[in-house]
């Protein structure tokens, strides 16, 4: 029976062989001299037995019978292994997909098994198979082969386990040996990719380049480099070409490496970086990191060299030697290296134009994985608007605080007034009943003086009389606040009226050892005033500061300076002061520290009374232990009087309304 027979063998002279022998039984015979060549016939001849050597460059036997068992037109083709190296290698031959297996040993005997398997081919078909290889039996065994055959092992097993893609083309660019992992990469079964070409496992992406450097001359190792790597069945994979020249020809090993984790990971830190980056760069505010050793500038956005002149210089300056060193200060860095924390500090910098500005500096560490600080970073505010803001509001509220001051002063000025005002109308009222029934009381005793009456009864009689009289002072004084007298105005000389009313006490103060220093202004303008409410406003404020002054150092002081439209006179005394409990209701009428009996209480009611009539100020200032300071001012001229003074004084009442 005549059959379609293929016979793959690298020898020529085997090859002639048994296809001679074939052809001559009327078998119709094709041949190969190798895996790729018998691929290639496959593609178009269909036969019905394969003769197929083991031990082959490029494509193997053994892998060459896989491949063919893979192939869906051959599943009925009777696969025969003639090896050559059957007595030094154990082979599973029926593992490979094959049907029968010829050891090759003498012509003779290879022909007489090779006519049996054609035969057992041609009864049965594929369900015949020997178990044995035919032909063992009468080949010797060689140890060279033996530990060829081994080593080839260990290389084999290495390569299938390699994480890189290994390639092999021969000089035509056909693929003639592929790893596990190259496999893999490619995307294409083994069966297929063997006897491709090279370049067609490349999409258009990235087919230019690789044909560009194959083209390019030199048979040195050419490469796709991990950085710029080229696309394969949809990963990134760097190449590498190595030549090798053997027996059988040049043919090209390529490793390939899968690098399209890595240049994702590379991506995405390319990505963060430039994130980061411009967080930095759109800071309004200067960045910058510092190393912790030298503090040298690495890395500084913009705003830091626009705002900081020291460090925009030192920037220009990079790459032209020496590293540029952060602006001062220094000490936020120190503070960080020693407390390994973060702080924050004011630091005032002066501008080239004098300028003063504020920086809030905020310095933070960075550790390396032992917690050694390696690097610092640092970012500055310009605060010197918000620190005027806040002196702002210090100031407005000082102010505030002034203006309340003031306020509350004027309130209790207003309080005494309206007081005094109420006071006034009342004491002028009294003061006109109570005057005439004493003057008649007073006459009226004074004439039972006159009368012979009993010594017990003129002891009662005196002591009337001294009350009447410390009645009538007390009355007259009410009257002369509520100004039931005329209010007469002339141009008073200050110094001229204090000198004459000291002297009228000058005996008593001389007494008391009380000496009056006087510290007058040169060109002090004479003022209009009444000069004898003037006169009471000395006389009292002098008794009241001798009463005070009981031992040491007893001195009164008076200032005088012309201000603002009038003139300043300044009371002072080395007397105890006055206490904050008292200061308030000094002014108050009846108001008095002195015992019993010494003391009226209407002394400083009516100085305020006669001061506010001449539309004029008078404060105290002092402190318990400190002497006591009146401070009177009176205008030049008292135009508009009518406005400032008391209820009373508007009505212009006078001594002769009284009766
Ligand atoms: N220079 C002063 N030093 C210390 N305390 C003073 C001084 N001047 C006045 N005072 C206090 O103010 C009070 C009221 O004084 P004011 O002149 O109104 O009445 P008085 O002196 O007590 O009585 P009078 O004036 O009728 O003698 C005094 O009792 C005293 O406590
Ligand atoms: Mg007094």
């Amino acid at each position: 029976m005549t059959r379609k027979i293929l016979v793959v063998d690298n020898h020529p002279m085997v090859l002639k062989l048994i296809a001679n022998l074939l052809r001559k039984d009327g078998h119709e015979v094709r041949t190969a001299e190798d895996g790729l060549g018998a691929l290639e016939i496959l593609k178009s001849f269909v036969p019905d037995i394969i003769f197929v050597d083991l031990v082959m460059p490029n494509i193997s036997g053994e892998k060459l019978c896989r491949i063919i068992r893979k192939m869906p037109n051959l599943q009925g083709v009777y696969l025969v292994i003639l090896s050559a190296i059957a007595a030094e290698e154990e082979l599973d031959f029926t593992a490979l997909g094959a049907d029968a297996c010829i050891a090759k040993g003498s012509m003779t005997n290879l022909t007489r098994h090779i006519a049996r398997v054609i035969e057992l081919a041609s009864l049965t078909g594929r369900q015949e198979r020997s178990r044995e290889i035919l032909g063992l039996d009468e080949v010797a065994t060689r140890e060279i082969t033996r530990e060829l055959l081994s080593s080839r092992k260990h290389f084999e097993v290495i390569l299938r386990n390699m994480s890189e893609g290994i390639l092999e083309f021969a000089a035509n660019k056909k693929i003639i040996f592929a790893n596990p992992t190259a496999v893999t990469l490619v995307g294409v079964p083994e069966e297929t990719l063997l006897g491709t070409e090279f370049t067609d496992i490349f999409g258009d992406h990235s087919l230019e380049t690789v044909v560009a450097l194959l083209k390019r001359p030199g048979e040195g190792a050419r490469k796709i480099s991990e950085e710029a790597p080229v696309l394969l069945n949809g990963r990134q994979v760097s190449l590498q070409f190595l030549p090798v020249v053997g027996d059988e020809g040049t043919s090209t090993i390529v490793l390939i490496h899968d690098v399209t984790k890595r240049k994702l990971a590379e991506e995405k830190i390319g990505e963060q970086n430039r994130f980061l980056t411009k967080l930095i760069e759109s800071l309004p505010h200067p960045f910058f990191v510092v190393g912790a050793k030298n503090y040298e500038v690495l890395l500084a956005n913009s705003s830091a060299q626009r705002h900081l002149a020291a460090l925009d210089e030192c920037l220009q300056e990079i790459g032209k030697g020496e590293p540029c060193k952060a602006p001062p200060p220094y000490e936020p860095f120190g503070r960080v290296l020693q407390d390994k924390d973060s702080c924050l500090m004011e630091y005032v910098v002066q501008g080239q134009d004098g300028q003063e500005t504020t920086h809030e500096i905020h310095a933070h560490p960075i550790f390396d994985k032992k917690g050694k600080v390696t690097q610092i970073i640092e970012y500055r505010l310009d605060i010197t608007e918000r620190k005027k803001a806040e002196q702002a509001l210090r100031d407005s509220k000082d102010e505030l605080q002034k203006a309340l001051d003031n306020l509350r002063i004027a309130q209790q000025v207003a309080i005494r007034q309206e007081k005094l005002a109420s006071i006034g109308t009342l004491a002028s009222g009294v003061a006109h009943e109570i005057l005439n029934p004493l003057n008649i009381i007073g006459t009226l005793a004074q004439v039972m003086q006159l009368e012979k009456i009993p010594p017990s009864m003129r002891e009662n009689l005196d002591e009337m009389l001294a009350q009447i009289k410390r009645a009538t002072k007390i009355t007259n004084n009410l009257r002369t606040f509520s100004h039931q007298h005329a209010f007469e105005v002339s141009m008073v000389d200050v110094h001229a009226l204090f000198d004459k009313t000291a002297a009228l006490l000058e005996h008593d103060l001389n007494l008391d050892n009380v000496q009056v220093e006087r510290h007058y202004a040169p060109d002090l303008p004479r003022i209009e005033a009444d000069e004898d409410q003037l006169a009471q406003v000395f006389l009292n404020l002098v008794s009241n500061a001798r009463d005070a002054m009981l031992s040491g150092d007893k001195r009164i002081i008076i200032e005088t300076r012309a201000k603002d439209g009038g003139v300043e006179i300044r009371f002072s005394d080395t007397g105890p002061g006055i206490g904050v409990d008292e200061i308030g209701k000094i002014f108050d009428p009846f108001f008095t520290t002195k015992d019993p009996g010494r003391g009226t209480g209407l002394g400083l009611w009516i100085v305020y009374s006669i001061i506010e009539n001449h539309c004029g100020t008078i404060r105290v200032e002092s402190e318990k232990g400190k002497g006591a300071q009146f401070v009177i001012f009176l205008p030049t001229h008292l135009q508009g009087r009518e406005d400032c003074g008391l209820v009373e004084a508007k009505q212009g009442h006078s001594v002769g309304d009284n009766g």
